[in-house]
């Protein structure tokens, strides 16, 4: 039986470039798809799948993110004055209880792999899950229960989520060269970052779901800067391959990236689609725009 994964890093110091200027003062992780920020999901996924603590790796201009997960009393007066009482009580389920949420500053932005690292004292000695908001998943089971479960179904390890992307894509992800292949659960042989498709070992992309075990910690201490001179959480895991099992998971689920204005527009249609009291109205207003355009 593998050790439970109880605690959730949620990397979000970075700077968020490719959204500029929406991220000029507000933090990437807190756009809203159709109604919720970006973080919310993250945090309901971490939740669905066990999670009982939660630790941001903040950075500079990102304390809205701890107002949100946070009591608003002067708001909840009001709704209560107002009878909103679906509102208010959905609004009381989304902060986490008291003493399960910590926020830990990553003072530069010297990359994922740096971010992870400023969580080791907060997790411990134990497996963990990182999830990085800015992948969206719209699944069935969320992402990272199917990783929990697929995970103890092994035994424990090192997982990640792992896609199909076009062959045409490869450079634009981590890709993993795949070896033995069960129940949609891979071995890893190796980890490639951006490659070019003739250099691709597959058109497996890494998507942003890991549970790590916490050795990788010891790896990123030492790691020096990599592509785009930041500490790349991919060559941390690349130093772990062989040492330790690791799997990745072609997960059940369509995933969005929402660091992008693509992604991002598409999280909106998507997930407006598959919501009951809007999906109506938004298949006519899409087909109208299409056909206007
Ligand atoms: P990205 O590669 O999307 O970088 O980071 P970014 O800075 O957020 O955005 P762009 O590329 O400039 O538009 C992936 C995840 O890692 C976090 C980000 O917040 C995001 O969740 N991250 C990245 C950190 O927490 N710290 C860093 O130093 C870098």
């Amino acid at each position: 039986m593998s050790q439970k994964v109880r605690k959730a890093v949620f990397p979000v110091g970075g700077l968020g470039t490719r959204f500029l200027p929406a991220t000029k003062a507000m933090p990437k992780e807190m756009l809203p798809v159709v109604d919720k920020p970006l973080i919310q999901y993250a945090v309901e996924e971490a939740r669905d799948a066990g999670i009982e603590e939660f630790y941001f790796v903040t950075g500079r201009g990102k304390t809205i993110i701890e107002d949100h997960f946070d009591r608003s009393y002067e708001l909840e007066s009001v709704l209560i004055e107002r009878e909103k009482n679906a509102l208010l009580a959905e609004l009381q389920a989304s902060v986490p209880k008291a003493g399960t949420v910590a926020y830990i500053r990553q003072q530069e932005p010297l990359g994922l792999g740096h971010a992870v690292w400023c969580a080791k004292r907060l997790v411990g000695n134990e497996p963990f899950a990182v999830i990085l908001a800015d992948d969206l998943i719209l699944a069935e089971t969320p992402c990272l229960k199917q990783m929990v479960t697929a995970r103890d179904k092994m035994g424990g390890g090192n997982m990640l989520a792992a896609m199909e992307v076009l062959p045409q894509h490869t450079s634009r992800y981590g890709i993993l060269s795949p070896g033995g292949e069960q129940d949609n659960l891979i071995e890893i042989t190796a980890l490639v970052e951006k490659p070019d498709p003739a250099d691709a070992p597959s058109n497996l992309a890494v998507i942003g779901r890991y549970i790590l075990e916490p050795e990788i910690f010891n790896l990123l201490e030492n790691q020096s800067r990599g592509a785009g001179n930041e500490i790349q959480l991919t060559d941390a895991l690349s130093a772990i391959l062989g040492t330790s099992p690791f799997y990745g998971l072609k997960f059940d689920g369509t995933r969005y990236d929402c660091g992008d204005k693509i992604g991002f527009l598409e999280a909106n249609i998507a997930f407006a689609l598959h919501r009951a009291d809007m999906q109506d109205d938004v298949k006519t207003f899409v087909t109208k725009i299409a056909q206007d355009a």
